[in-house]
């Protein structure tokens, strides 16, 4: 007579349908299913916690959000948005998976992947920059973890270090879907959908040190705007610090619309080659992902066969 345990959606269901979950023999998770730890992370609208399952004594990282405070601020539609897409990529080794949301009278909570070794941005500056195998290593995730949300019809929008976290066998997961745009898919395919990449939305998104120059000059992005960010973290990985950094946003925005940039000395060639073949303001001349994974700098590895995700990381010095 084992009891099913359901994760999934909110715990605020009518009674009716309580009950009949109860002759289920379906429990649902609740908060009060939960230890809640310390403040993992937080951003504009949320507090990501350190919840401990008292059951199973799992760990998982709760994402809170105050409702009073979204509606106030309108941003109810990209609490949903973000579920949605983490609901659509829950499949993936490069998302950080969502295992179950729910409410109580004050918060909203999404009951994430525990990634237990921080996030890139913090790994970077730990180490100043890396080298050239362990960007590879990183680099080869991030931009498979980037092809994999758009071939899903998702493009994430504010891709940079502190989204990219990092789980307990140093594989990289993307998070905070919350300014992500969902593609519909075109109704030409019958088996597998499709979805029209050259979509594009008018609505400010980002972070100024990896916005795409399309977004300041022309108020639009399409998925380009994921690979402009992917360029900027692989020009981070070795420099140690972002291309375009000034000491306020206007400036860092100038910089953007100029793509005015510099190699720090002993920048390796092959990585140089791909930077400057990405940091493109001309969209159609800016690399592809498939572009991207075919560069000499990834000549040895197989992006084919997943084996990016499989490999052992490389020491980091
Ligand atoms: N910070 C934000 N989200 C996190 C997660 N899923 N795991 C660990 N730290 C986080």
């Amino acid at each position: 007579n084992k009891v099913k345990i359901e994760h999934d959606s909110s715990s605020q269901k009518p009674i009716a349908k309580e009950s009949s979950k109860a002759q289920k023999n379906i429990i649902k998770k609740g908060i009060k299913d939960f230890k809640f730890g310390s403040v993992i992370g937080d951003g504009a609208y949320s507090t990501v916690m350190l919840a401990t399952s008292i059951d199973t004594k799992k760990r998982y990282a709760a994402k809170v959000l105050n409702k009073e405070y979204l509606i106030r601020q309108k941003k109810v539609k990209y609490v949903s948005i973000e579920k949605t897409a983490l609901q659509k990529l829950n499949n993936s080794p490069s998302v950080v998976r969502l295992f179950s949301t729910f409410q109580d009278e004050s918060s909203l909570y999404f009951l994430l992947e525990y990634a237990p070794n921080g996030d890139f941005l913090s790994l970077m500056k730990k180490y100043g920059s890396l080298d050239e195998t362990c960007a590879r290593y990183y680099a080869a995730q991030i931009i498979d973890a980037i092809d994999y949300l758009h071939s899903n019809g998702i493009i994430h929008r504010d891709i940079k270090p502190e989204n990219i976290l990092l789980d307990g066998e140093m594989k990289i997961k993307l998070t905070d879907f919350g300014t992500a745009k969902l593609l519909n898919p075109t109704n030409n395919s019958v088996s597998k959908p499709e979805y029209d990449l050259s979509t594009r939305s008018k609505s400010f998104v980002g972070t100024a040190e990896y916005v795409s120059p399309e977004l300041l000059n022309d108020s639009f992005t399409d998925y380009r705007c994921d690979i402009w960010a992917f360029g900027c973290i692989l020009f981070q990985m070795i420099a140690g610090k972002p291309p375009f950094k000034a000491t306020n946003e206007y400036l860092t925005f100038q910089k953007v619309m100029k793509v005015q940039y510099a190699f720090t000395p002993g920048f390796p060639l092959i990585i140089r080659d791909l930077v400057k073949k990405i940091l493109v303001k001309n969209l159609d001349r800016r690399l592809t992902i498939s572009q991207i994974k075919e560069h000499h700098f990834f000549k040895d590895l197989n992006f084919k066969d997943g084996s990016v995700w499989s490999k052992t990381p490389p020491e980091i010095k």
